[in-house]
């Protein structure tokens, strides 16, 4: 069985002669990205990474992890945007739902924090507070290994390490994951002798997910790898050679471009597992960074249910029409409680005696998606068989692959982000950083008014 993609609750919506008519443009959107001929063809490198990574550094990342495991109670991640967001997002799918709270015989990992994902000082001392005087190591992450706010956790952290265990001792307790050989944290990995992990020159942070970015965290955490990539490269297979009608990937890219065009511009991705919470913030990253420019692109925002039908339940249903939803739905519970009779009725809950409360969360979908449907939000389903390593490998690489999709047919390059840059110009300027005089003077003047 497989991930499959099913929108016929949104027939209301979509005829049959509207998909037929995105064939042609999705097999070209396909064939420029299969073929390399699209913008940002640079970076396709995450197309054949499931069946072509590099064996002996997978080898060495499940080596790092088990000497992680053996000498460490807390691993820190420290990484932003595309080399922290997938290895949260497995972590937290695949792993015990109270991680890091969960006795250590339950979880038999190390405890895993992120940090270097914003630059709160309060975060940070919080996190010292956690480690206390355990024994930990550090997993830095940065492609370009410039970006400030994991180079200034790094400078934090490492210093910590080292006030710990030495110089040379804290060396080999942090594992640099970057460039093969630019930027200062390949710089500072060669200098000081850190064990290095490469992010290939040909794949962007947010389709990094299956490389040593999110690896060698996932790996600690206990989970499968092995069993992440043959998920990917099962999904990989259909992706490339099922045809449109049957091809979950394509008909995706299809629809959301078919809604966007009327005026459904707000993508909402549901999950009714807490579990997922990370997988949507990985997808919003995945999808707003590749197709949110020229003016364009559809805004992906992700909500947690039944937990938010309390919240923003009221707009999705009443709110402006300008939404759709895509649920992730995990078809079979990994666990399961049953509902207790109780002998005075007091709660009013009896009727519901005997059904699993996996049962009960399933009930509130399907009527949450006909209710959101009578209120014309299209509602279209990703349906997960189960919650493991294999068909996350599955969900990362359908995602990924309809990004490419999708972005080739908004007419955006997907792969690039070049609006990421304006903030961080006007940071470094702030900040006083060497270069940026004119425009340090400029905007202190408009700071002032
Ligand atoms: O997807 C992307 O390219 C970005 O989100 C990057 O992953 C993020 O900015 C971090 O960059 P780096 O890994 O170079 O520190």
């Amino acid at each position: 069985s497989k991930l499959s993609f099913d929108y016929s609750a949104a027939k209301k919506f979509i005829s049959p002669t509207e998909v037929e008519m995105m064939k042609k443009a999705v097999q070209m959107a396909k064939e420029q990205l299969i073929s390399g001929m699209g913008p940002g063809s640079d970076y396709l490198g995450w197309i054949d990474l499931p069946i072509n990574y590099d064996k002996d550094e997978f080898n060495k990342i499940q080596k790092a992890a088990e000497k992680i495991k053996a000498d460490s109670d807390v691993l820190l991640v420290i990484g932003i945007g595309g080399s922290y967001l997938g290895a949260r997002a497995a972590i937290e799918f695949l792993r015990h739902s109270f991680y890091n709270s969960v006795s250590k015989e339950i979880r038999k990992t190390p405890e895993i924090y992120f940090v270097g994902n914003n630059i709160s000082s309060t975060y940070m001392n919080h996190l010292r507070d956690v480690i206390g005087d355990r024994d930990f190591s550090i997993n830095v992450i940065s492609k370009s290994g410039t970006t400030t706010e994991p180079a200034i956790a790094f400078r934090i952290f490492k210093k910590l390490l080292i006030d710990k265990y030495g110089k040379e001792e804290a060396a080999k307790r942090i594992y640099a994951t970057t460039d093969k050989s630019k930027g200062a944290l390949k710089n500072l990995a060669t200098s000081e002798g850190y064990e290095s992990f490469v992010v290939p020159d040909d794949i962007g942070g947010r389709f990094s997910v299956l490389t040593a970015v999110g690896l060698l965290p996932i790996a600690v955490s206990g989970a499968d790898i092995a069993k992440l990539m043959e998920g990917a490269a099962s999904m990989r297979k259909h992706c490339l050679e099922a045809p449109y009608e049957e091809n979950d990937s394509l008909l995706y890219a299809a629809i959301r471009n078919i809604l966007l065009k009327k005026g459904k511009t707000i993508e909402i991705l549901v999950n009714y597992e807490p579990s997922l919470h990370y997988v949507s913030e990985w997808w919003k990253q995945l999808y707003g960074e590749s197709e949110g420019k020229d003016q364009k692109g559809i805004y992906p925002a992700s909500v947690d249910f039944t937990t938010d039908l309390h919240s923003m339940g009221q707009f999705i249903q009443d709110g402006q029409r300008t939404l759709f939803e895509t649920i992730v739905n995990i078809e079979n519970s990994s666990s399961e409680i049953i509902i207790e009779e109780e002998e005075v009725d007091l709660d009013g809950l009896n009727y519901l005696a005997g059904k699993s409360v996996d049962f009960i969360n399933k009930s509130a979908m399907k009527g949450t998606l006909l209710a959101h449907t009578d209120g014309n939000v299209p509602n279209l389903l990703v349906n997960l068989p189960m919650q493991n390593e294999y068909y996350l490998g599955q969900l990362f690489y359908f995602f990924e692959f309809a990004c490419g999709i999708s972005g080739y047919l908004l007419g955006v390059n997907p792969f690039d982000q070049p609006g990421v840059e304006s903030y961080k110009r006007n940071m470094f300027a702030l900040l006083g950083k060497p270069g940026y005089e004119t425009q340090r003077e400029e905007l202190l003047k408009r700071l002032e008014g």
